[in-house]
Order: structure tokens, then C-alpha cells, then sequence
């Protein structure tokens, strides 16, 4: 049994054999034709957050592969007084092949797959979000036909999604540079983890945008305040003004495509010239979030 909840929990090699399910589930779906992998099997889906994308393309993955899910919000009462979570990781192990959850602090997912006897995906936490860098990456190769020598040049704040990408990019051999304030960048934990873990990657910090996204593939940025960032949000627009992913920053790299996880704060982050300019992929990035968990779902599920 394997639980996904950082980037890390999967090998390059393992990363492009889900890819590889990926890509011919996604050839068959737009062929019409819905490969039933999954018969029977259960998925539930427990979301300390709000979600779009994340639940919906879990939820839609299943249906197709055959099975189906649940989606447990907040009347379940996960990570509550109610219950404990490794009484709620035990008793929902007994219901479900798998589970997704997307949490307030990492650690909670930490405790519930600790408790699960049966496989525990990240669908996101304040610390990273697995599945959304494997879909951006996936989005990539699909637009360059390759990754490795690639640079991806994240613009903003170095969030749970940056890391994400910074793991994922290191691991397929890619160039990952993050712009940003000084004090949005990486933590000095997180660097010594990066180390350790990819001693060879190419992972950059900088302060210049410009000089970030001069040669770049991909050009990425996320909200300056993350769901849970609420009361810090006045704070974060007025330190990270500079890093606008907008026209006059695009005109660096007239070859990258752009990329948002969403949901955007249009005018924040990035101007709506940029988002739904001919650079922009971003719904091309949602769509593949399901055609990549179908692949990690049958790739945990379907041996
Ligand atoms: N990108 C992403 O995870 O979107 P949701 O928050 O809508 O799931
Ligand atoms: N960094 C954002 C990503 C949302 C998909 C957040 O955590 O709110």
C-alpha cells in the first residue's frame, strides 16, 4: 500500500509510468470511450477546504474508471472534536479503496494516513499539492513533447504549490527558478530538505522576475494569499505588487507558456491579458488534474 502525500512519495520513474496510464486514458476518453479499470471500487473524498478542480476531477475520474465516490465535508466532522482522526482514518479504511484529503496543516494528512489501511492522496495542504504539480508538469510535456532540461520559472509567492513544483521538476531533471521577495521564498527547512533529497537539481531562488523567466518554458504563478493566508492578505498584495505576472513581464519569454493552478485573483497575481492571453494554458491544467489521477488512481488501485 502507498500513501501520496508530497511530491517525493513517487520516483521520476514511477512519475512517468502514471503519465503513460495518463496520457492513454486521456487518447481513449477523447475518443469517446471510457476504460472501466476501477469496477466497483470506492473513493472518498475529505476536504477540509473549499475545492473546484480538485474534487470534481477526483469525483469524475471515478465515475469513469468505473467506480465511485464520496465527498465528506464538513458535517463528517474529520479533524474536530467528534472523533480522533486515527478513529476516522481506521472506520472510513473499512468504506473506501482509497482516500483524498485536503487539510488545514499538512500534518493532519500525516495522522490520517498514518491510521488508513488503505491508500491516502494529498489533494492538498498548506505544505504541498502532489497532484496539481504532476498535472502542470504532465501539461508541459504534452506542450514540448519532453521535460528534462526545461525550466520552469515560478512568479510569486513560494507557496505549497511552488514546492510542489520545485520536488517534481527537480525529480524529472527540469530547472526550477522561483522569483520572489526575499521573504516569500523558501525556508531554510525546506531548502536543507531539497538538498538532501535532489542534490543534483537545479533548483534557483532570485528576486529578478525578469531575469527568472528569460528562457523559460513555463512561466507559473498562484495567489500571493493561500486559503488559510486570509488575515495576512492586505500584507501580501502590498509585498509581492512587483511580481505581477502580466504582459510586460511575458514580452521576457514570448515562447513560455503560462500556467495557474486556479482559482486566479485576476488583477492580483496576473492581469487577464496574461491569463487568457495565447500564452495561457490554464484550462488545458485543470483538465489534465483528471486525466493524471486517473492515471495515479489506476496505478494505485488497479494492480
Ligand atoms: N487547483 C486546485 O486545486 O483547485 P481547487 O482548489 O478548486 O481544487
Ligand atoms: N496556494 C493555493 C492553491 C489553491 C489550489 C492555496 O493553497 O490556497
Amino acid at each position: 500500500m502507498r500513501h501520496i502525500l508530497v511530491p517525493e512519495d513517487l520516483s521520476a520513474h514511477e512519475i512517468e509510468a502514471i503519465f503513460a496510464i495518463s496520457k492513454d486514458l486521456e487518447t481513449k476518453y477523447t475518443a469517446g470511450t471510457r476504460d472501466a479499470l476501477l469496477p466497483g471500487r470506492m473513493l472518498a473524498l475529505v476536504f477540509e477546504k473549499p475545492s473546484l478542480r480538485t474534487r470534481v476531477s477526483f469525483e469524475a475520474a471515478m465515475a469513469h474508471l468505473g467506480g465511485s465516490s464520496v465527498f465528506l465535508g464538513e458535517d463528517a466532522g474529520f479533524a474536530s472534536s467528534r472523533e480522533s482522526i486515527a478513529d476516522f482514518g481506521r472506520v472510513l479504511s473499512e468504506y473506501a479503496d482509497a482516500i483524498v484529503c485536503r487539510s488545514k496543516a499538512h500534518d493532519t494528512i500525516e495522522r490520517l494516513a498514518a491510521a488508513a489501511s488503505v491508500p491516502v492522496i494529498n489533494g492538498l495542504s498548506d505544505y504541498c499539492h502532489p497532484c496539481q504539480a504532476l498535472a502542470d508538469i504532465y501539461t508541459l510535456k504534452q506542450h514540448v513533447g519532453r521535460v528534462a532540461g526545461l525550466t520552469l520559472a515560478f512568479v510569486g509567492d513560494g507557496n505549497n504549490v511552488a514546492r510542489s513544483l520545485a520536488v517534481v521538476c527537480g525529480l524529472l531533471g527540469m530547472r526550477f527558478v522561483l522569483a520572489a521577495p526575499k521573504a516569500y521564498q523558501f525556508d531554510d527547512a525546506f531548502r536543507k530538505h531539497l538538498k538532501s533529497l535532489l542534490p543534483n537539481a537545479e533548483i534557483v531562488e532570485t528576486t529578478d522576475a525578469v531575469a527568472a523567466v528569460k528562457g523559460a518554458a513555463a512561466v507559473y504563478t498562484d495567489v500571493w494569499a493561500s486559503m488559510g493566508q486570509e488575515k495576512e492578505r492586505a500584507k501580501r498584495l502590498e509585498d509581492l505588487k512587483a511580481y505581477q505576472v502580466n504582459e510586460a513581464l511575458m514580452k521576457h519569454c514570448p515562447d513560455a507558456i503560462f500556467m495557474h493552478c486556479l482559482p486566479a485573483r485576476r488583477g492580483e497575481e496576473v492581469t487577464d491579458g496574461v491569463i487568457d492571453g495565447p500564452q495561457s494554458v490554464v484550462v488545458e491544467e485543470a483538465a489534465n488534474r483528471m486525466h493524471v489521477q486517473k492515471g495515479l488512481l489506476a496505478w494505485l488501485l488497479a494492480k
